[in-house]
């Protein structure tokens, strides 16, 4: 039987994605009450960063240990991936030695590749397209906060890049109206399937209008951070505490982290009380654990 792969929010069905996030929220209370829940007991995770993180790295990690398996992290300095091995044997040496990989790498066709020459399930740990696992922590931390988010509106402001791919994936998979406000030249291409749930919004302002949901990202994917050029195309599209008073007044503002304070937020903006970016954070943990428990035991 072919493996799952969760390399985009549209590999899963809508009432698998959801869920997962309802076994988030329980994972989460079974976490708080130390009760055991091992329920990945001998498995054990691969994981391939081809650039840095602290949130998914230590989420898998612990996620696994806490679920009673184990995790390898594989950097491509430390492997022969490093040294020219082609990423589809990498993915047919291991997947005959681990149960379930994750990769983060610079371009999502390296994630599609291993996945096609693996016989294990593949998550996308975030790619130059999309960042899937952001987004199961994101959908549990406005369920836990606000209850569902179907029929909710969403503004997402700043660069339509991979986060915004992927919230455009959610306003289809969980059914919700996205707003997006981006310089022009940094426009999402919006799938078809997409259209009736995404609308391109010409400032950031009408974007957030009446909102129950702010996000935004970083102006600079990791690695093009001195790209002053690129940064200053974001004028105007810095997320404000005045900027959010446009939204309705329950209106939660989330960031996927690490935030660059002073671009794509305001200084104050992170710990405003409609910030609730400690909580997404966290809730990288209980997702992906989640995450981690359907792709390894749904079908037993
Ligand atoms: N949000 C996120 O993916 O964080 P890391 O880069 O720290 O994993």
């Amino acid at each position: 039987m072919n493996p799952r792969h969760f390399l985009s929010l549209f590999d899963l069905e809508p009432s698998e994605l959801k869920r997962i996030v309802r076994r988030g929220v329980e994972l989460k209370q079974l976490q708080g009450q130390r009760q055991e829940h091992q329920t990945c007991a001998g498995y054990l995770l691969g994981m391939i960063f081809e650039l840095s993180s602290t949130r998914t790295r230590v989420a898998f990690e612990a996620g696994m240990y806490h679920l009673g398996g184990a995790s390898i992290f594989l950097s491509p300095v430390d492997t022969q991936l490093g040294r020219g091995e082609p990423i589809e044997d990498t993915a047919r040496v291991l997947s005959r030695m681990v149960d379930i990989v994750m990769i983060r790498a610079k371009k999502h066709e390296t994630i599609s590749r291993f996945a096609k020459y693996s016989s294990v399930p593949v998550i996308n740990g975030m790619s130059d397209t999309l960042h899937p696992c952001q987004l199961l922590a994101d959908i549990q931390t406005f369920v836990e906060h606000r209850g569902s988010i179907q029929g909710k509106r969403v503004a997402f402001v700043g660069d339509g890049y991979n986060m915004c791919n992927s919230y455009i994936e959610a306003a289809v998979q969980f059914d919700f109206e996205l707003r997006v406000a981006t310089p022009p030249d940094h426009a999402p291409q919006v799938p078809d399937r997409a259209s009736g749930h995404v609308a391109l919004a010409a400032d950031p302002t009408e974007a957030v209008t009446d909102a129950d949901l702010v996000v935004t990202d970083v102006w600079s994917s990791m690695g093009h951070e001195d790209d002053r050029e690129r940064i200053n195309a974001f004028d105007g599209y810095q997320v404000t505490s005045e900027l959010l008073d446009n939204a309705n007044n329950d209106c939660i503002f989330l960031h996927c982290l690490p935030a660059h304070r002073g671009e794509e937020v305001d200084e104050l903006v992170l710990d405003d009380p409609r910030s609730v970016v400690w909580d997404e954070a966290g809730n990288r943990l209980h997702s992906q654990k989640a995450l981690l428990e359907f792709l390894l035991t749904a079908d037993q």
